[in-house]
């Protein structure tokens, strides 16, 4: 029987490719999104891959709902690996005008999606399974603006080491991206997306913004790595080097 991984917000940008890449090697993938038709769609590329060797399922759930993420988990009834890709709301902007619901809503959608996932996870996954978070190198940036999904992706980040000693011999990772260029960004204009990734590129030491294989390629690291636990890998091209972060 095929390993199975399941990719919560596994239908667009780096939960898509982390699908693609667990399918090309071997391994059954089961993703998760909040929009059907994101869904089919993902099914739809994942079920025409060349070369997968494993199955693709997929199902709405909304990760920010605790009882529907438990019917999900219990529902599929085993998962040897979980990668929690789910994206939060931004909270970005200049600290003084970020509202204390923009706060609440990137938490929810972050830290308490991340949390319950896991916790609902617990049920299914088995004792040499693993656990990947997606937390951000924003966490650690200084970037003026970025407050709240600092502080969101740094929480996630913080629970790392934690349920890796609590949850042992489960293993509890998470990988920390740089910009990498995925639907994520689109609540950007053209213009300003172009700029915010052309600086970033000039910036950074690998000279070029991230793309979603590049993730899936240190997910697949952290699935893949059985001695590894309690480490939060950053794959940003090198940009912390050049922010001082
Ligand atoms: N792209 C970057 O530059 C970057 C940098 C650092 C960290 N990250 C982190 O990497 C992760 C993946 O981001 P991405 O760039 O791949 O974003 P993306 O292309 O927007 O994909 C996000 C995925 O999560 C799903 N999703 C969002 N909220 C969800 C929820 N409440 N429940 C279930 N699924 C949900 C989305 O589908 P639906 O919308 O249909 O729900 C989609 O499948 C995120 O945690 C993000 O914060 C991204």
């Amino acid at each position: 029987m095929n390993e199975r991984v399941v990719i919560i917000g596994g239908t667009s940008g780096i939960g898509l490719a982390t699908a693609r890449r667990q399918l090309s090697e071997g391994r059954d993938v089961v993703v998760t999104g909040r929009s059907p038709e994101r869904l089919q769609a993902a099914l739809a590329e994942l079920s025409a891959l060349e070369g997968a060797v494993g199955t693709a399922t997929g199902e709405v759930v909304d990760a920010r709902d605790e009882a529907a993420t438990l019917r999900f988990f219990t529902g599929l009834g085993r998962a040897n690996h979980v990668v929690v890709a789910a994206t939060g709301s931004t909270a970005a902007g200049p600290f003084r005008s970020v509202t204390t619901d923009a706060l609440r809503e990137a938490s929810e959608g972050k830290l308490i999606a991340h949390a319950l996932t896991a916790r609902a996870a617990l049920e299914v996954l088995s004792p040499g399974g693993s656990l990947t978070f997606l937390t951000a190198a924003s966490a650690g940036a200084a970037m003026p603006g970025t407050a709240g999904l600092a502080a969101v992706n740094a929480s996630v980040a913080a629970m790392v080491p934690v349920l890796a000693v609590e949850l042992g011999p489960v293993r509890v990772n998470a990988v920390s991206p740089g910009i990498v260029d995925t639907p994520w960004w689109d609540w950007m204009d053209a213009d300003t997306k172009a700029e915010t990734f052309a600086s970033y590129a000039k910036s950074t030491p690998a000279g070029r913004c991230g793309a979603p294989e590049d993730i899936a390629d240190a997910i697949a690291f952290l699935i893949g790595n059985s001695f590894t636990t309690g480490v939060v890998l950053t794959v940003d091209g090198g940009a912390r080097l050049s922010s001082g972060a």
